[in-house]
């Protein structure tokens, strides 16, 4: 039986916003799942032992190569083995948190997750991307133009190379509450996060039992 792969990239734990709005989703979703805390089992950084085992015959691969693979092999064969994914992605210096990159570049890997020559292995598969920021990148905002994780998570995990059917929810302006400058957009920002729960609770509710792509 296929599952929900669960990825946390949050360094703050239950204080987290992201956490807090997957827990929403993860309320309403009704099958197994498996788990990844980055924060607490952060993926390694892809070392040069990694990317030359890929293109190394197996008999000939070193020592290192060898371990570099078990590493990527174990993470690729979760990610393929779900049928649906929920990734909690902070904004952190305007792009995603380092340990959720260094897990991407252990498992996005040609001719097993992702294909030059026609769709992935996991093309269609819906994946629920939950990415909380400080600020606000919306259209009219200070810094529109300015997230460069939305729109790269959108082109990597989505249509242009993985090819999974991607939902995005954004919970805004977090520091508004901490940050006396920001208190005149706390009404945005909790308009922000009464959504971003509703949506992940939609999502939770029914992609639960959806049919694998
Ligand atoms: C290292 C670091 C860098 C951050 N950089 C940004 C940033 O570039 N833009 C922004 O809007 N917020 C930034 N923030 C604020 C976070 O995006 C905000 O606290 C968000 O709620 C974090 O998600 P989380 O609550 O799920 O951990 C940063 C926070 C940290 C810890």
């Amino acid at each position: 039986m296929s599952y929900l792969l669960h990825i946390d990239a949050s360094s703050l734990g239950e204080a987290s916003v992201s956490r807090q709005v997957a827990r929403s989703f993860r309320d309403e979703w009704q099958g197994p799942v498996v788990h990844r805390d980055l924060a607490v089992s952060p993926a390694p950084h892809l070392s040069a032992a990694g990317i030359t085992a890929r293109t190394t015959d197996p008999a000939e691969h070193t020592p290192e190569q060898a371990k570099a693979l078990a590493v990527q092999d174990e993470l690729i064969e979760e990610f393929l083995g779900a049928d649906a994914y929920l990734f909690t992605v902070p904004m952190y210096n305007l792009t995603m948190p380092s340990v959720f990159k260094a897990w991407l570049d252990q498992i996005m890997v040609a001719g097993r997750t992702l294909s030059h020559a026609g769709p992935s292995p996991v093309a269609g598969r819906p994946a629920t991307v939950i990415s909380a920021r400080g600020g606000g990148y919306g259209p009219g905002a200070p810094k529109e133009g300015l997230d460069h994780l939305v729109p790269t998570l959108e082109h990597l995990l989505g249509e242009a190379i993985l090819g999974l059917d991607v939902t995005i929810i954004t919970p805004e302006l977090t520091m508004a509450p901490y940050v006396p400058m920001l208190a005149p957009l706390l009404p945005m920002h909790e308009a922000s996060m009464t959504k971003s729960h509703d949506e992940a609770r939609r999502l939770g509710s029914a992609l639960t039992g959806r049919p694998a792509a």
